[in-house]
């Protein structure tokens, strides 16, 4: 009897063993498994024709900075209230061999631009000034971030990775039911601001399925196109922005674009919980900002406490706003300001700010250091995480800073300008309009880069990748990709779910934790408000597209539902 029992056990392990094998092997064949994973690589971004045409290189061979180059140029057409052209952003690199690096294509001020060239007679901000029309933009950095790129890591040509974007904005594409929305939300905006017209506008109001076709940006893309980096820093593109300078205010020149340089810096490198953290460094507040947070609570157990409970928060609530403070005193753009880089990310130093943390009651912000402030809160970029056939991985986030950055569509290139000259500290001690304080670190120079919060982050364990993450939202950039870290490596949250996970902010001042809909449940929100503090329910935080590689070597996708983003793997 025991005999036949073990028999027919033998003979079940073997059937399923089998079984196992040959749905492994059809899977690896066709690069999915039952779970929705996929072995040969992966896009994610905020538009499904973004994510399509980056799949698409990957396809044909194409490597993961091929398709970010695509990407990029894709989500200028199709994403154009972050996606950009006229805009900047940071790359982080992790190739399959465990190779390391990032670029800085963030803007910069012009050459003309000054410390209080946004204030009053009285010294006061004038609010408006660095946000909207056509002084409120620094010099893009997207082109030659995507040409630099490209040139060092590079397979498929130049010409084969922009011609997509060019078609989709000749040829023009469906929006969706949130960009009608957002699109007539701007009309008002886009009309005052573009007194010769621009594609974003239309008589009536934008419907869902409405197709919408930008033949200036495709002529400004088949210059890029045939010319690489100067079909846009020198010729007609830069002759229409210098004349869309003059028809504003704005102060950006020839000379400007044609100095224009992306720039490759040494990551920003931690560990936590055994995972190494691969990050921007300045001018990004993120990545030194990032790993502060997940050292800060290293030292306790989220992971007992649970999701989101109490404890939890209430340590996480503690680590930011402390981190955040750091961010306002010290981090500006390194080849200005001599940022302390090392010293911030010391475990020393990290655990020296956590002692004065009491668990009996909430910290002020006032004691961590003084401030009132009122926040003003705007929060479009957006983020794309890439995984090819080796393993290479890129993490991009780039920005125009407001949605539709300056309102303002360069007239006969067809692309917007960003308002990233808010990110300045346009006057030290004055928050910006993410309710975020810089200092001297971060003050108005010509040809300084303004702080950023941008935290493309690529995380690796034991040699192999294990995570390609960031997401847009300014000031809860930091705390979002912090959040969606803890979830999958404390909670054990799949890719997905991490990414749906609803999230808390802190960023020292105000002093505040702002919550999503339905993020605590009301006896944990009770417990928090018993020890001081202040809980203020507010919309989405964050849309965080990322990739999580599974142990079985498949690619999971978390394309936020926050957004109308996708991921698309093969
Ligand atoms: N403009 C948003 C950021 O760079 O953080």
């Amino acid at each position: 009897m025991q005999k036949t029992i073990k028999a027919n056990s033998a003979y079940l392990i073997l059937a399923f063993v089998s079984i196992s094998l040959f749905l492994g092997c059809v899977g690896g064949q066709l690069g999915k498994n039952n779970s929705g994973e996929y072995r040969n690589g992966m896009v994610v971004s905020a538009s499904e024709y973004a994510s399509k045409i980056g799949v698409d290189v990957l396809k044909k061979g194409g490597n993961a900075v091929d398709a970010a180059v695509a990407v990029q140029f894709a989500l200028a057409v199709v994403y154009p209230n972050a996606g950009n052209i006229g805009g900047g952003g940071f790359m982080v690199y992790r190739s399959a061999k465990g190779e390391t690096n990032t670029l800085d294509f963030r803007e910069k001020a012009a050459g003309n631009a000054s410390r209080d060239m946004y204030l009053d007679a009285a010294g006061n901000p004038i609010v408006d000034k660095s946000l909207y029309g056509q002084l409120a933009a620094g010099v893009p950095g997207s082109v030659a971030g995507m040409a630099e790129a490209h040139q060092k890591y590079g397979r498929l040509k130049w010409d084969e990775l922009v011609a997509p974007a060019e078609a989709l904005a000749a040829n023009g594409f469906k929006i969706t039911a949130r960009q009608a929305r957002e699109l007539t939300g701007m009309k008002t905006r886009l009309k005052k601001l573009n007194l010769l017209g621009t594609a974003l506008l239309k008589e009536k109001v934008w419907a869902e399925g409405d197709v919408l076709v930008q033949q200036e940006l495709a002529n400004t893309l088949k210059r890029i196109k045939e010319e690489g980096r100067n079909g846009f820093y020198e010729g007609a593109v830069a002759d229409s922005i210098v004349a869309e300078m003059k028809r504003g205010n704005g102060i950006i020149t020839k000379q400007d674009l044609k100095d224009y340089k992306a720039v490759w810096r040494k990551p920003v490198l931690g560990t936590y919980r055994g995972y190494d953290i691969i990050t921007m460094p300045p001018p990004s507040s993120g990545g030194i900002a990032l790993v502060q947070l997940l050292k800060s609570v290293e030292a306790y157990p989220l992971s007992k406490w649970g999701f989101n409970s109490d404890s939890t928060v209430q340590v996480m609530v503690e680590a930011e706003r402390r981190v955040y403070a750091d961010r306002a005193a010290h981090l500006g753009d390194p080849d200005f300001y001599p940022v302390p880089q090392q010293k911030l990310i010391e475990n020393g130093y990290v655990k020296a700010r956590m002692a004065t943390f009491n668990w009996q009651k909430a910290s002020t912000s006032a004691e961590i250091k003084a401030g009132e402030i009122a926040p003003v809160e705007h929060e479009e970029t957006t983020h794309f995480s890439i995984v090819d056939k080796d393993g290479n991985a890129v993490s991009i986030t780039t920005t125009l800073n407001g949605s539709y950055g300056a309102g303002v569509v360069v007239k006969g290139a067809g692309f917007l300008l960003n308002n990233e000259m808010d990110d300045f500290s346009v006057k030290p001690g004055s928050p910006n309009m993410f309710g975020l304080v810089g200092g001297e670190a971060n003050a108005i120079a010509p040809k300084k880069r303004m702080l950023s919060s941008m935290t493309p982050a690529i995380l690796a364990k034991n040699g192999e990748l294990f995570m390609v993450v960031g997401t847009p939202g300014g000031s809860t950039i930091i705390t979002s990709v912090f959040q969606t870290i803890v979830n999958v490596v404390d909670f054990n949250q799949s890719m997905q779910t991490a990414v749906n996970s609803k999230k808390f902010h802190h960023q020292w001042l105000p002093d505040q934790v702002d919550i999503e809909p339905q993020a605590l449940d009301s006896l944990t929100i009770e417990k928090l408000k018993a020890k001081g503090y202040k809980i203020v329910p507010r919309g989405a935080i964050g849309r965080v597209d990322a990739i999580l590689k599974t142990k079985w070597g498949y690619y999971q996708g978390g394309a936020d539902p926050r957004g109308d983003d996708k991921a698309i793997g093969w």
